[in-house]
């Protein structure tokens, strides 16, 4: 009871400047040793064979009965974050509600820690508690002049979890929305951004920075990162979905705001200057080289995508939302989990390097219909939570959002 008095306090006490805001953490250690790949490895086990799938159910802090409950239309779900031994969960807008379904506490942006291993679903709320309601994701000025003027404020969302850039810190990239409380719509103005973890173990300080606090402009450019980030030997891959528009459009969305997700594209960049965009390089995989020129999605690119997801026969079953790429210690392979909306499915793909060959078809390693969801929006997947079970990445952390909820299930490979 007394470090959750002294969190509070600290919590209050949190400090927020323009583009990064530090506060303390509490002392819940959950210690994981990330291994550190070579550029080009050797695959093994790769049968993919499924030992057993665990339900673990739905994320909770117990000490304040939460449930996250999104704000609809917004797709913020919890992304999980490993630096040192911390286990972070990032999560847009969240409400935490009573028994009577009442909100008693919200943020633009949340975070959350893992408690231990063993148990995945339970946390510890940080911001979002009834007594300390403040956001991780800093405004920038140009977002706080908009919010103190137009009657609007800002909500943040990430679809991928973070990745490790050095022993200290991870990035993630994010979407901003603008929300205008008025006239109860709310609009995309943003685009993704760049934010920075930093863990100083001596002192428990987690800093967020927005070091460039720039926009990825949302269907004028692609959204590098979004999709998923992997740091290598000093390299930063930033991957990003192309958006592709079925001959028949009934199910693309409008132009420019939608699309099924189908073909993935790869930037890469030297870690020490990710905050430069002028240092990213951009990958063509039908030549095999990189460019400066920084790719605009006017056309379907598909020829310089390093993955298109096209395993099933009908365009409902190619759309996708959300995937995970990440090194396997286990299976010495670079490893894509994703999974379509409909029919719900987790597969999973392979390949010696970041940027591939990538296997093809996936290979289906969970059936979330045998866990009652009909539809998953978000699917994401993680190597690192288990580690204690062996190698990394013999047993995964999946979780499933769909409704608002998030459900994390533990999928251990033979
Ligand atoms: C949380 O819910 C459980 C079961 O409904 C209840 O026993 C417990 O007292 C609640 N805890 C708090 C802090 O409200
Ligand atoms: C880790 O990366 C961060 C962000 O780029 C940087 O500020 C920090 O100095 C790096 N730490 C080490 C030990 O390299
Ligand atoms: C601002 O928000 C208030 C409360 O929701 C609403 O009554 C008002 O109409 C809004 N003003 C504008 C300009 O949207
Ligand atoms: C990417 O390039 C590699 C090497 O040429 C090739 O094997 C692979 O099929 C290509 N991927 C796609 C999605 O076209």
């Amino acid at each position: 009871m007394a470090s959750l008095l002294v969190l509070l306090q600290l919590a209050v006490a949190a400090f927020v400047s323009a583009t990064s805001t530090t506060f303390s953490v509490p002392n819940i250690l959950t210690p994981h040793n990330e291994f550190s790949p070579p550029f080009r490895v050797t695959p093994r086990n790769l049968g993919f064979s499924v030992a057993s799938v665990s339900n673990e159910g739905y994320l909770h802090d117990d000490s304040i009965n939460s449930s996250y409950t999104l704000t609809s239309g917004f797709q913020g779900y919890p992304t999980f974050c490993s630096i040192q031994d911390r286990s972070f969960w990032f999560a847009g807008p969240v409400q935490i509600q009573d028994a009577q379904q009442q909100t008693v506490a919200s943020t633009s942006s949340s975070v959350a820690m893992a408690l231990d291993f063993s148990h995945p679903s339970s946390i510890r709320e940080l911001s979002p508690r009834p007594e300390s309601s403040w956001p991780v994701i800093p405004l920038t000025p140009a977002e706080q002049f908009v919010s103190a003027t137009y009657n609007q404020t800002y909500q943040f969302d990430a679809t991928a979890h973070c990745s490790l850039i050095n022993d200290t810190s991870a990035l993630q990239f994010w979407d901003a929305w603008s929300y205008n409380s008025g006239l109860y719509n709310c609009f995309h103005t943003g685009g993704s951004f760049l934010v920075i973890y930093t863990l100083d173990p001596a002192t428990n300080k987690l800093t967020v920075s927005r070091p460039a606090p720039v926009y990825q402009k949302e269907a004028i450019q692609y959204p590098y990162g979004s999709f998923s980030t992997l740091t290598v030997q000093g390299m930063t891959y930033l991957y990003a979905w192309d958006v592709y528009f079925p001959p028949s459009d009934d199910l693309g969305g409008e132009e420019d705001t939608g699309g099924n997700h189908r073909d993935i594209h790869v930037a890469v960049a030297p870690t020490s200057t990710i905050e430069d965009k002028s240092t990213w390089k951009y990958y063509d995989n039908r030549t095999g080289t990189f460019s400066s020129t920084e790719p605009l999605p006017t056309t379907r690119r598909s020829s310089a995508a390093i993955i298109i997801l096209n395993d099933f026969s009908t365009e409902f079953a190619n759309t996708f939302l959300s995937a995970s790429i990440f090194y396997s210690e286990y299976h010495d392979a670079y490893l894509l989990v994703y999974a379509p909306i409909y029919p719900p499915g987790i597969y999973v793909r392979y390949a010696p390097t970041p940027l591939g060959p990538w296997s093809s078809p996936g290979t289906k390693i969970m059936d979330p219909t045998q866990f009652g969801y009909n539809v998953v929006r978000y699917a994401l997947a993680s190597p690192i939570f288990f580690q204690t079970d062996g190698n990394g990445g013999q047993s995964l952390l999946l979780t499933l959002s769909s409704d608002y909820q998030t459900q994390a299930f533990k999928v251990n490979f033979s």
